[in-house]
């Protein structure tokens, strides 16, 4: 049976309102829609760890830079419903612009530091649109729970402080990133690669496991890099933004895995622009 579907707050916080008075805990799980494996395993975590679930579907344009980014993000409603029925998910919130935006919105939420690094200085606005919407959409579930992907680590944290220090009170979870058998990312974005393509995508994730391994012994990161990006370079990648080893918690950079760290990486491959991050426990 296909998902509820509302567009209302009004109509959202009616049953909000009665799960909440009934006991029953919320999950939210958060998405611009375009709906793929890796989206469905946090709908599955939701649905696992509390009564009521709660996917949101937003095409948030203050968090797009490029125009013609936001003009060409797929909008696939009817088949990401389809999607969600094989879950049984509670609602599905597609909110009216203006339910989000309303005429005269001028508050922005802005995340210092974790936004400094790594997708921050490349995507001026990029975080704030992020942490704007995710505390509309916080707020307006009232969800106890919410649901991110690592694959966006960064977002992940910079979410996560941002609840933190508004005192927004939700538990915001962090679920593994789901990958194809070659171990490439699942990403919408993968749909814009040739078959070929995909499978040259993989030998970032190739390399990136690589470069765990010497980490792993104690070595030190950038020799690896610089060899990683030759390869990558050889296998036909076109550009590699980063490769860094950063701190789990704080995104500050390191040179050895010392602490709990995270390998981040972005790269481009045929005009598409891929992100991947693993964790590397300390050597
Ligand atoms: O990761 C996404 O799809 C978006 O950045 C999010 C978290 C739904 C906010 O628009």
């Amino acid at each position: 049976m296909k998902p509820q579907i509302l567009r209302r707050l009004t109509d959202l916080r009616t049953l909000t309102r009665d799960w909440h008075r009934r006991g029953e805990t919320i999950g939210v799980v958060p998405t611009m829609g375009a709906l793929h494996q890796g989206h469905l395993s946090l709908v599955e975590a939701a649905k696992a760890g509390c009564d009521r679930v709660i996917v949101t579907i937003f095409v948030n344009p203050k968090q797009f830079n490029n125009p013609d980014d936001l003009a060409k993000y797929p909008r696939t409603e009817n088949e990401d419903a389809q999607k969600l029925a094989a879950y049984a998910v509670d609602v599905v919130y597609v909110p009216e612009p203006d339910e989000i935006y309303p005429e005269g919105f001028s508050t922005t939420v802005s995340v210092a530091d974790l936004t400094d690094v790594m997708e921050g200085p490349g995507r001026p606005g990029h975080f704030d649109g992020v942490a704007t919407v995710v505390a509309k959409l916080f707020l307006q579930t009232q969800a106890d729970r919410a649901y991110f992907g690592e694959k966006d680590y960064q977002q992940l944290l910079v979410v996560r402080r941002m609840a933190r220090d508004l005192n927004i009170p939700i538990d915001v979870i962090g679920c593994e990133t789901v990958r194809e058998p070659s171990g490439l990312a699942m990403s919408s974005r993968n749909l814009l690669l040739s078959s070929g393509g995909m499978e040259t995508a993989a030998e970032l994730n190739r390399a990136m496991q690589n470069i765990a391994k010497g980490l792993a012994t104690g070595g030190a990161v950038e020799p690896m890099v610089q060899q990683a990006k030759s390869d990558l370079f050889e296998a036909g990648f076109s550009e590699v933004e980063y490769i860094e080893l950063r701190c789990a918690e704080t995104l500050s950079l390191l040179t050895h895995a010392t602490q709990p760290a995270r390998l981040c990486a972005a790269a481009w491959l045929d005009g598409v622009r891929l992100i991947d991050n693993i964790a590397v426990a300390p050597a």
